[in-house]
C-alpha cells in the first residue's frame, strides 16, 4: 500500500481517518493515548503542504445525532497533543463541511462532526462516502483500530480518492507483521480472558502460527474441564468442552504446545482481598472458584518466554482487576518486559484489557508494541482481511 510519501499533498485538502475513540468521564478524556499517536501523521501531512481534515467516530450513536457523542469532546486534548488550535465543523458533510473547508488555510487542522451521526456511515453507501470524499483531494487513513469496519469513512472513500496509509497504520501493520507475519522464532501467544466462546478462532488460528500457546483467564478452566478436570465454582463453558478438546488435539498435529496452569489461586467470594490459597490446578475445591495462575505456572510461563524471541499477547491471565489475583498478569508482564529490554525478546501486545493490564503492571513501556486496537487487533490476530487495510491496496 501507498505511504504519504507517495501521495501528492501539496496544496490538497487531505481526508484523514483517525481514531480518537478515546474513553471519557465526566466531560473529560481520561486517556488520550489515541490522540497523541495520530500526530506524526497531521505533522507529516502538514510538512508536505496538505491540510488535514480529520474524520473520525465516537462511540457507537447508530445513524443519529447524539449531542452526548459530538466529537467536540476530543478537541482540547487534540488542540494539547497538536500543539495548535483545532477547527470544528458540526457536520462531516453538506454545506457547513464545505464551507469550513473552503475557509481552511495552510497550517490549519479541521475535525469534522462525528461520522456516525450519519446512516450512511456504517452501511458503507457509495453515496455518503462520495459526499465526504468530495471535500478533499486525497485520504490517509491512520485509523488501524477502526479497520475492522467495512465503512463509508474507513474503506468507501478509499476507493474514491488516492489513499494511503498514515503513520500509525504502518507501524500498526509493520509491528504485527513481525509478531506473526514473518517472525523470529520460536513465537509464543498469550492468550487469556473470560471465554473461548469469544476467542475461539483466534485459538484455531493461533495453533497454526505459533510455537507455544500460553492459555489463562477464564478460558483456561474450560480447558482444564476438557481434560476432565473439577474447577468447582470457576467460571467455566462447560458445553465448550469438546471444542477445547480438538484445539488440544489439533495443536499437538500442528506443532504448537499449549500450556495451561499447573497450578491456580483459588477464593470463595469474587472480590478484592478475598482470603485464597493456592493449589495444584487439578485441586480446585467444590465450593471455591480460580481467580489466577499460580507461581508455579508462572516459572512455566517465564520459561517458554526464555526460549522465545517473539511475543504476542492478547488478554489477561486471571481477574487482573482485582488484587491480588492480578498476580500472574503483572508477573508474566514483568518478565517479557525485561526480556525485551534486554534485546532477547519481540514483544507486540494489543486489546482494552490487555493494555490496561501491561499499564498496571508498569510493562507497556518496555514492549516493542502496544496496539491502540481492541476489536481490530483480535481481528487480525484471528487471520482475518481487515477492510480498511485490504482498501488501501495497490490497485
Ligand atoms: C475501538 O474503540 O475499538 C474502535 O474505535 C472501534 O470502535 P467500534 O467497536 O465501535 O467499531
Amino acid at each position: 500500500f501507498n505511504t504519504i510519501d507517495d501521495l501528492d499533498l501539496d496544496g490538497k485538502v487531505v481526508l484523514t481517518r483517525v481514531d480518537v475513540n478515546v474513553p471519557v468521564e465526566n466531560g473529560q478524556v481520561t486517556d488520550a493515548t489515541r490522540i497523541e499517536k495520530i500526530v506524526p501523521t497531521v505533522k507529516d501531512i502538514q510538512a508536505k503542504g496538505g491540510i488535514p481534515v480529520l474524520l473520525a467516530h465516537f462511540d457507537r450513536p447508530k445513524g443519529k445525532r447524539v449531542d452526548s457523542m459530538s466529537l467536540k469532546i476530543v478537541i482540547p486534548a487534540l488542540e494539547k497533543a497538536l500543539g495548535q488550535p483545532v477547527k470544528f465543523a458540526d457536520e462531516a458533510i453538506g454545506g457547513p463541511a464545505k464551507r469550513a473547508v473552503a475557509d481552511l488555510k495552510a497550517g490549519d487542522v479541521l475535525l469534522l462532526e462525528n461520522t456516525r451521526f450519519y446512516p450512511g456511515e456504517e452501511t458503507n453507501d457509495p453515496t455518503f462516502a462520495a459526499s465526504i470524499a468530495a471535500l478533499g483531494q486525497a485520504y490517509v487513513n491512520d485509523a488501524f483500530s477502526a479497520a475492522h469496519r467495512a465503512h463509508a469513512s474507513t474503506e468507501g472513500i478509499a476507493r474514491l480518492l488516492p489513499a494511503a496509509a498514515g503513520r500509525l497504520m504502518e507501524a500498526e501493520l509493520k509491528a504485527l507483521d513481525a509478531a506473526l507475519g514473518a517472525p523470529q522464532r520460536p513465537v509464543v501467544a498469550v492468550v487469556g480472558g473470560a471465554k473461548v466462546s469469544t476467542k475461539l478462532e483466534l485459538l484455531s488460528n493461533l495453533i497454526t502460527k505459533v510455537d507455544h500457546l500460553v492459555i489463562g483467564g477464564g478460558m483456561a478452566n474450560t480447558f482444564l474441564v476438557a481434560q476432565g478436570i473439577e474447577v468447582g465454582k470457576s467460571l467455566a463453558e462447560r458445553d465448550m468442552a469438546d471444542t477445547a478438546s480438538k484445539i488440544l488435539a489439533d495443536a499437538t498435529g500442528a506443532g504448537c504446545t499449549i500450556h495451561l496452569p499447573v497450578d491456580v489461586v483459588v477464593a470463595r467470594e469474587f472480590k478484592a482481598g478475598a482470603e485464597n490459597e493456592t493449589v495444584a490446578a487439578d485441586a480446585c475445591p467444590a465450593d471455591a472458584m480460580i481467580l489466577d495462575a499460580g507461581p508455579e505456572t508462572v516459572t512455566r510461563i517465564q520459561s517458554v518466554f526464555e526460549q522465545s524471541r517473539t511475543l504476542i499477547w492478547n488478554g489477561p491471565l486471571g481477574a487482573f482487576e482485582i488484587q491480588p489475583f492480578d498476580m500472574a498478569t503483572n508477573a508474566a508482564a514483568q518478565i517479557a518486559a525485561r526480556l525485551t529490554r534486554e534485546g532477547k525478546l519481540i514483544s507486540v501486545a494489543g486489546g482494552g484489557d490487555t493494555v490496561a493490564a501491561l499499564n498496571k503492571a508498569g510493562a507497556s513501556d518496555d514492549f516493542t508494541f502496544i496496539s491502540t486496537a481492541g476489536g481490530a487487533f483480535l481481528e487480525w490476530m484471528e487471520g482475518k482481511e481487515l477492510p480498511g487495510v485490504a482498501a488501501l491496496q495497490k490497485r
